[in-house]
């Protein structure tokens, strides 16, 4: 029978979608690095590296699957790895998966992705869906602006600041839109997509637009707290984040990573997929949320 390969299939929004096949009973494999991540240990998947350099075995993992999802990506540059080589290596996977006959990949993207974008995440995430595109196996490109759910890093960590301090830095006015998706909509979307006969691009996104200072509020009601926004231009708050850096020893958002935010590129212009509300899940998760601080530095480069 055959199978269905997730790359991070333990990570973030990876796990979703292995839940979604797992669901479907859909026999799943996965690429990683990290095959024993904490939280994912329901996740039934055979385990084979995620690894670039050896095309050969990447190409062996991959002969038999029926569907690729795909997640691989790198949130920010940092030591010696930048989004260049992210691209590159996002290349030879889906060379690979066409060498190995996969029937579909679902690629998942980023929403507002283009390549004129001044900001290296979005361009770098532009050539990856052109790569898709261009890969000669059938694809599907999947979007989302904003994921949360467990395992998600900057809501998590938003609530782990309100939880330690009485006030809370708010770049410019806070009166810039995002529209969070749920993981498991996300999954659904994904899943969907695997399914279109067409190759197809669609946005992953929830159905609530909110201002960043609302989403702020949302959360701080959810672990009880009221906190004191302190407006603050985007320099001094990079400013903020990068004492706090120091603290938590992560990068715990980047200039580029505000600017997009700013820019409302997590903002879908589509009729919203995603059905699942921030809200809900913000109280449902009230007890864990922001209890430990989740860092990208421990997760993927230490
Ligand atoms: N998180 C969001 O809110 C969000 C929003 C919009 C779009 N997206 C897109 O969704 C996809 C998944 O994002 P995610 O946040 O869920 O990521 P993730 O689970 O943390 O990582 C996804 C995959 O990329 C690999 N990876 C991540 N950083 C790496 C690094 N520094 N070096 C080598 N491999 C690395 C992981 O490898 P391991 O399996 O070895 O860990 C995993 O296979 C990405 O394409 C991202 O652009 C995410």
């Amino acid at each position: 029978m055959s199978f269905d390969v997730v790359t991070g299939a333990f990570g973030y929004t990876g796990r979703f979608i292995a839940r979604r096949l797992m669901a479907e009973e859909r026999p799943l494999k996965t690429l990683t690095n990290h095959p024993a991540r904490p939280g994912a240990e329901d996740i039934k998947a055979e385990v084979a590296p995620l690894q670039f350099a050896d095309r050969a075995a990447l190409v062996d993992s991959l002969r038999g699957a029926d569907v690729l999802y795909n997640t691989y990506w790198v949130r920010f540059q940092h030591g010696r790895v930048h989004f260049g080589e992210a691209v590159a290596n996002t290349r030879v996977l889906m060379g690979a998966a066409r060498d190995a006959g996969v029937r579909k990949v679902v690629h998942i993207s980023v929403s507002n992705a283009s390549e004129d974008s001044p900001l290296d995440y979005y361009a770098g995430k532009a050539r990856t869906e052109k790569i898709v595109r261009e890969s000669g196996v059938s694809w599907a490109i999947v979007r989302p602006t904003l994921i949360f759910g467990t395992g998600d890093i900057l809501i998590n960590n938003i609530a782990w600041l309100l939880r330690r301090f009485p006030a809370i830095g708010i770049p410019g006015r806070g009166d810039y839109r995002l529209q969070p998706v749920a993981g498991e909509d996300v999954a659904e979307i994904a899943t969907w997509a695997s399914e279109q006969i067409d190759n197809v691009q669609v946005d992953a996104a929830g159905p609530d637009t909110m201002f960043y200072s609302e989403m702020i509020e949302s959360i701080a009601i959810a672990v009880g707290k009221h906190p004191r926004f302190l407006y603050m231009s985007p320099r001094t708050a990079l400013r903020a984040v990068g004492l706090l850096n120091r603290v938590v020893k992560d990068e715990m958002l980047n200039e580029p990573e505000l600017q997009g935010l700013m820019s409302e590129l997590l903002v879908s212009h589509e009729r919203p997929r995603g059905t699942r509300r921030l809200d809900n899940w913000l109280l449902s998760s009230a007890d864990t949320l922001g209890r430990e601080y989740a860092s990208e530095l421990d997760r993927h480069w230490r």
